[in-house]
């Protein structure tokens, strides 16, 4: 099978000899041509899949695929799948423990003490005193919530249909996590639904002194709605990994605020070494027939 590597974003030569060696009968190019059959895609380029008319499979490289169903070019009935990386994972678990940790334990607070060279020990609060509201236990929420279970902290997860998870209060009701959430963390993808939804209305929903992490995708959240409720006091930090644009602009307010902690979208960077066993388990279960894991929905849009 001839199979076309496509991305500006992820480097061809960190995948295509560990591919190519994993896969020695099929044939990997980088350019578009129409004996192509499958495509390995992040932010492709300009022009891609109008020169592939005989597609049969894409596989994202990334997990969130709401840059690559917005293409206007993307085939409609060529199968997607996202990709499930155990590396990604488990970075963006450690990822959200850290932010998580630094609110719980006030490090956030103490690094604003020190720049006024301020020695002011502030009363502690036990993990288990702390509700953590998670948007979306899809495959990182879940990760995520259970890490923080393990930690004795509260957790509620938030999910469009429903869900059982050992240790997670999973909830359908969005009202009730924003109101019970000491500290929210979005891990939605962005859907029609989704986009925007962090905005002031929701923001009041929350608890006073509550704590927002966007790991998600920038559009989740309203920027200017977020710096009124941070500036107003009202929540009491903000960690964001995500941004409506990117990169940030660096006439942002976001930069100067010291209410917020900025990230350059590296929550959880896909990592071939984890993920290239998964891609290859893909192409061999379409190749047999079965469907990939991680098929992308797409009237559900993720
Ligand atoms: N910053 C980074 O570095 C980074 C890295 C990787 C991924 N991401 C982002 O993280 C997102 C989530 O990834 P994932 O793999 O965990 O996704 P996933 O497995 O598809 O899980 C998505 C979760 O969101 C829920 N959801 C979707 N639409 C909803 C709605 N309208 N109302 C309520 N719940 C809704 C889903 O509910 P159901 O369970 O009912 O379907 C599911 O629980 C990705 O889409 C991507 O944008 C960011």
């Amino acid at each position: 099978v001839k199979i076309l590597f496509a991305s500006t974003s992820e480097p061809a030569g960190r995948w295509i000899p560990a591919l190519q060696a994993a896969l020695p009968d099929d044939r990997f190019v980088l350019e578009p041509a129409p004996d192509v059959e499958v495509a390995l895609v992040a932010q492709p380029p300009p022009r891609t899949f109008e020169r592939l008319p005989h597609l049969k499979f894409i596989q994202s490289l990334w997990m969130g695929v709401d840059q690559l169903l917005a293409n206007p070019a993307l085939p409609r009935r060529v199968p997607i799948a996202r990709l499930l990386d155990p590396g990604m994972i488990a970075a963006m678990t450690e990822t959200v423990l850290a932010h998580v940790l630094d609110w719980h334990r006030l490090h956030f607070r103490y690094r604003e003490q020190q720049a006024q060279r301020l020695w002011k020990p502030l009363p502690q609060v036990l993990a288990g005193e702390r509700t953590i509201g998670l948007l979306g236990i899809g495959e990182l929420g879940t990760a995520v919530g259970r890490a923080l279970c393990a930690r004795g902290f509260r957790v509620l997860g938030w999910s469009r249909r429903g869900k059982q998870v050992d240790g997670i209060e999973c909830i359908t009701d969005r009202n009730e996590v924003l109101a019970r959430s000491d500290l929210l963390v979005c891990m939605l993808p962005l859907t029609p639904q989704t986009r925007r939804i962090l905005n002031a209305q929701a923001f009041s929903q929350m608890p006073e002194g509550a704590c927002l992490i966007n790991v998600a995708r920038g559009a989740h959240v309203v920027e200017r709605d977020l710096v009124v409720a941070l500036d107003s006091g009202w929540l009491t930090h903000a960690y964001l990994d995500v941004f409506e644009n990117e990169p940030l602009d660096p006439e942002s307010p976001l930069w100067g605020n010291p209410r917020v902690t900025i990230t350059p979208h590296v929550a959880a960077l896909t990592e071939p070494r984890t993920a290239l066993p998964k891609v290859v388990e893909n192409i061999e279960r379409v190749r047999r027939g079965e469907a990939p894991e991680g098929l992308v929905d797409r009237v559900a849009g993720y």
